[in-house]
């Protein structure tokens, strides 16, 4: 068994993006400057944007961060999108989710410009994706692509089952699985809360991708000796063995499912550290019209 380090291969695209962005500065262009808008208070999100802001940093890039409150109306949430899609200093544009209830998810979605639309979400992302096309890639699926490639992980012809049907991360996954690509070429099958032998469909599985949002689901006997195994899950859950009393744990029991694997990504250091530096990889190729021009 080996487990798939997230870490280390984050700090490798870390250190390609830095290389490319000092090419870049000494070409005398402007830095790739990701713009992310997050409104309201919650914790977790609040987590996610300040380590987004963080990272654009590490590898110089400038951000922009835009907090809103709570009481922001989608009126003003789209305004604000609007005039972001029409600053040229500006390359990428994120609107952090969960949003609050009084705003429409999918309108905010399609109201950012799909030329800055880096976290592949928006329609015209999603389509392009689908037919094959250029497109952004959403971040999560894009870093597992990212993990099996530098693992030299043989897709070709496999079975891969994706756990999970969310447009973040099951469904573009499964379309990256399955087209004519390297890593891709597998023959996928979709599960969800309503498939069928959801045990023995699990078990036929080459590559497992866990993305079903519930804590240690998948046990042992859903794993097939030498299967991979991608464990996209992150929860968060009382510990008394850790000083801060918390541990991260996934979708997959990892001490039991991780001695049947060839492959294996932890919780936390998997797929985790190669969310937000897909993100930037796609604020540096908006920043150098390679997707759009
Ligand atoms: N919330 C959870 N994941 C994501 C993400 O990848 N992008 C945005 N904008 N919000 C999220």
């Amino acid at each position: 068994m080996e487990l798939i380090d997230g870490k280390k291969i984050n700090l490798e695209v870390r250190a390609e993006i830095a290389k490319e962005v000092n090419e870049m500065v000494a070409r005398g262009e402007k830095r790739p400057n990701l713009a992310v808008i997050i409104v309201g208070d919650d914790g977790a999100s609040a987590t996610y944007v300040a380590s987004k802001v963080k990272t654009c940093k590490e590898v110089g890039f400038e951000s922009t961060d835009i907090q809103l409150p709570d009481s922001t109306t989608e009126a003003e949430l789209l305004a604000k999108i609007e005039e972001i899609n029409q600053n040229n200093d500006i390359d990428g544009l994120i609107v952090q989710l969960p949003l609050p209830k009084h705003i429409s998810e999918d309108k905010v979605i399609e109201a950012i410009d799909f030329k800055k639309d880096v976290d592949g979400f928006h329609p015209i992302n999603t389509g392009r994706m689908a037919m094959g096309f250029t497109s952004y890639l959403p971040a999560t699926p894009a870093g597992i692509i990212e993990l099996l490639k530098r693992y030299n992980i043989d897709t070709e012809g496999k079975d891969c089952v994706v756990l999970g049907r969310s447009n973040i991360v099951g469904t573009p996954i499964s379309l990256l699985m399955s087209r004519k690509a390297k890593p891709g070429n597998a023959t996928v099958t979709i599960c969800h809360s309503r498939t069928k032998n959801l045990k023995e469909v699990c078990s036929r599985a080459d590559i497992l991708i866990a993305a079903i949002g519930q804590c240690e689901f998948v046990t042992a006997d859903m794993v097939k000796e030498g299967a991979v195994v991608i464990d996209v899950g992150i929860h968060r859950v009382k510990s008394d063995k850790t000083k801060s009393g918390w541990k991260l744990k996934g979708d997959v029991k990892f001490d039991e499912v991780a001695p049947k694997c060839s492959f294996i990504t932890p919780v936390p250091g998997g797929v985790g550290p190669m969310t937000i530096i897909s993100l930037l990889k796609n604020t540096l190729l908006a920043a150098q019209n390679k997707i759009y021009n």
